[in-house]
């Protein structure tokens, strides 16, 4: 039997998932850290942490299983997307790295436009210029820690550390490279004109490879670290939203992964580049070779559910909270929820965005508040997919729900309701370090292609239809889609 290893960097730990070559997941380890916030916008971390993370996540998966290390046949990676590592020409850490909720590259996300023009920007890239992304981030160091970006040798991405640690390699994946925003999204490799209009050194960048390409191979020195043999494959992996897609089996057209995490993440495999004309909508290069992908990020999803039920309910238990609310009708009898509580990203990128319930009469008890609150989430996950929709992804018919959210029946039906959609559960749960060990797998040759080895690996365990709410739904939708734009000028006055 063969075995590989998925590696997820994310922000708040490594985890390290062990997969036999039939699709079992062996076992999974994982070592937690923090990140920090020096400054208000401000979100950092030393890359060192995912190296300990990954040397520790690795030597607990193999002293808790029986498999020998000879065993493991390759390494596949993933990791938070979009953050900057930067190194100079000894391969040292320059600074800890910007990460991907970092907010304070507003500045240069105007002059991202400046310079190239927000359309080219988009026609080029596939999106507008976010705070998140990578591009801005180097712009930052560049005006306002001139030292450190005079000694910049090499760039890198969270995950890409790793590599660079276990292999000795610069690479990255495309996925993860069109999350930098210096990538042209439709070629599938940098975009010289974007590089250059940034005044950025082509030379700082590394190798692009599709994901489940080797990379290069464990050194001697990684090898003694992990306890595994040297000379093993990396495969390129992907960006953890790509790798849970592939993970979740969402690799072919008309087939979306919903995440219900604290934020909710819609993302719509497409064989073929799209591009959201505002660029509303992320759009990337998937990790399944040859593919893309459309990506809305809604910041506060099952986050929406947290907040309410802390602050109104505290102590009560989801289940509990939730079992009223099925008594109440589709619509909570005219009362709306907006989600935007620690702002938006999609459709409405903007920071100062806010929640609130409209709609309120002396009839509405909590269990109306509770029910509003999930349609409002489902109303807003909506929105994604409408823009999918409009960007020519017309044919979504099956949504693959993953995270904490999913496990209520009565927020899969409002979603199946609202979303026009059949929402299924998958039998893998382990998310993205599942689909970069299934990178690895594929980029092993145990199967011929990601599309082949999810459809054997990944199977339909439920199914949610949607019901007859779907109409009342159909006519709430444009009333909550009214909300934010008539709302704006209250946001933002607000904020003072
Ligand atoms: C994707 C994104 C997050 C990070 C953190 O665009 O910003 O999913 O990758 O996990």
């Amino acid at each position: 039997m063969r075995y590989f290893i998925g590696i997820d960097s994310s922000t708040t730990a490594t985890k390290a998932l062990l997969l036999a070559e039939t699709g079992e997941v062996v076992s999974v380890a994982s070592s937690t850290y923090d990140y920090d916030t020096p400054k208000p916008l401000w979100s950092e971390q030393q890359p060192e942490l995912w190296w300990t993370g990954t040397v520790a996540s690795i030597r607990q998966l193999l002293a808790e299983t029986a498999v020998p290390p000879q065993s493991i046949h390759a390494i596949g990676l993933t990791g938070q997307m979009h953050g900057l590592v930067l190194l100079d020409a000894a391969g040292q850490v320059l600074r800890p790295a910007l990460l991907w909720n970092d907010q304070r590259t507003g500045a240069e996300c105007d002059e991202m436009r400046a310079v190239i023009g927000k359309q080219r920007l988009i026609d080029i890239t596939g999106n507008d210029a976010l705070t998140g992304f990578t591009a801005p981030k180097i712009l930052w160091v560049k005006n306002n820690e001139p030292e450190i970006y005079g000694r910049i040798a090499h760039i890198l991405l969270p995950k890409d550390y790793v590599r660079y640690k276990l292999t000795g390699e610069l690479a990255t994946d495309k996925a993860g490279a069109a999350g930098t925003q210096l990538f042209d999204v439709r070629q599938r490799n940098w975009s010289a004109e974007v590089v250059e209009k940034l005044g950025i050194d082509p030379a700082w960048l590394p190798k692009t490879f599709e994901g489940t390409a080797v990379t290069g191979h464990l050194t001697p020195a990684a090898a003694a670290a992990t306890g595994l043999p040297a000379g093993i494959p990396v495969m390129a992996g992907g960006g953890d939203q790509a790798a849970n897609a592939v993970g979740t089996g969402a690799v072919v057209d008309g087939v979306v992964a919903l995440s219900l995490g604290t934020s909710g993440v819609v993302f719509a495999s497409s064989d073929v580049p799209v591009v959201e004309p505002d660029g509303r909508l992320h759009a990337f290069c998937h990790a399944a070779p040859g593919k893309w992908h459309l990506m809305g990020v809604m910041l506060s999803a099952a986050g929406s559910l947290r907040w309410y039920r802390d602050a109104l309910a505290p102590g009560v238990d989801f289940g509990d909270l939730l079992i009223p609310a099925a008594n109440v009708p589709a619509g909570s009898e005219g009362l709306l929820f907006l989600p935007y509580l620690t702002g938006e990203r999609t459709p409405h990128p903007d920071p100062l965005a806010r929640g609130g319930f409209i709609g309120l009469t002396v009839r509405h008890g909590q269990p109306h508040l509770t029910r509003a609150v999930l349609e409002g989430v489902a109303f807003g996950l909506r929105d994604s997919l409408e823009l999918m929709r409009g960007a020519g992804l017309a044919s979504i018919t099956q949504v693959r729900a993953s995270g904490g959210g999913l496990r209520s029946p009565l927020w899969r039906q409002i979603l199946a309701d609202v979303l026009q959609a059949e929402i299924v559960t998958v039998n893998t749960t382990e998310g993205a370090a599942y689909g970069a060990a299934v990178l690895a797998l594929v980029g092993a040759g145990v199967f011929n292609s990601v599309e082949a080895a999810c459809a054997e690996l990944v199977k339909v365990t439920g199914k949610t239809e949607p019901g007859e709410d779907t109409a009342v739904y159909n006519q709430l939708y444009p009333l909550y889609q009214g909300l934010y734009p008539a709302l704006k000028p209250t946001f933002a006055g607000l904020s003072g």
